[in-house]
């Protein structure tokens, strides 16, 4: 087996025990929509991001938090959830919805698999919009890099798998890397649509969902690489996800 630093892919949390990430760093991706809608969130001025699991509990814990400034968002089946602020539309989350307020967040897979990362050392929070800045956060980490695929109700997702491709290809190109299948997988799927993601979010089962429901401009904006130089960083006591780095667009 090569020497080097490993990269491992799980193409969904449920392929990841959580004691399995303990000292290591994990890469928590949902493109469609989660992790591009937190990246989206906390570029428009949300000072923390709450992930919840479940719907009750995200309503109880925005409760516990007012009156501060608070806004509850997330889905179900894609869809707004009854009663909150906001949906999981990235673009929906404005500088002046967002502007000095807490999200309490609840997705059906992706706030779910922040959960599970949390049990790694350091857990960071990628989509396409701000792959290079969390590819920086990976250059000198010695630690093994855990991507963890949010999926979809435990079946693999392209659009994940994509993003996880292209993250274990820079990794792989910052010296030996040993790799797992999970990260040749991810790097053949990255390959295959050579940086065109837009096509990729677009013909993925995801996006084809995403689309029937009406949020093809959801597919879009989750496909804008790079657009913004952020990259969220989980912390814990309470968990909480928070931006780390420029606010400011790219482009
Ligand atoms: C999820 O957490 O499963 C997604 O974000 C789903 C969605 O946005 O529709």
């Amino acid at each position: 087996m090569a020497e080097g630093r490993e990269v491992l892919v799980h193409l969904t949390p449920q392929l990841c025990p959580p004691e399995r990430l303990a000292g290591g760093l994990a890469v928590v991706i949902d493109v469609l929509r989660a992790t591009t809608t937190i990246v989206h969130a906390l570029a428009a001025g949300c000072t923390a991001i709450r992930p919840c699991a479940e719907i009750d509990e995200a309503r109880a814990l925005a409760d516990a938090l007012r009156p501060g400034r608070v806004l509850l968002g997330g889905e179900r089946d894609g869809k707004p959830i009854t009663g909150f602020d906001l949906g999981n539309s990235p673009q929906d989350y404005t500088d002046s919805r967002c502007r000095g307020a807490v999200l309490v967040l609840t997705t059906t897979n992706g706030t779910r698999a922040m959960l599970h990362a949390a049990a790694a050392d350091r857990v960071l929070v990628a989509a396409f919009v701000n792959l290079a800045a969390v590819c920086e956060h990976l250059r000198g980490e010695a630690r093994p890099i855990h991507v963890v695929c949010a999926g979809n109700g435990g079946r693999v997702a392209l659009e994940d798998l994509v993003l996880a491709g292209a993250i274990a290809d820079f990794s792989a190109r910052l010296g030996p890397t040993r790799l797992n299948d999970g990260a040749r997988l991810a790097q053949a799927a990255w390959g295959r649509y050579g940086g065109d993601v837009e096509t990729a979010l677009l013909e993925s089962d995801g996006g084809v969902g995403l689309r029937h429901l009406g949020y093809e401009q959801d597919i879009r904006a989750a496909a804008r690489v790079d657009r913004f130089a952020l990259a969220p960083e989980l912390r814990r006591d309470p968990v909480r996800v928070e931006a780390d780095c420029d606010e400011d667009p790219l482009w």
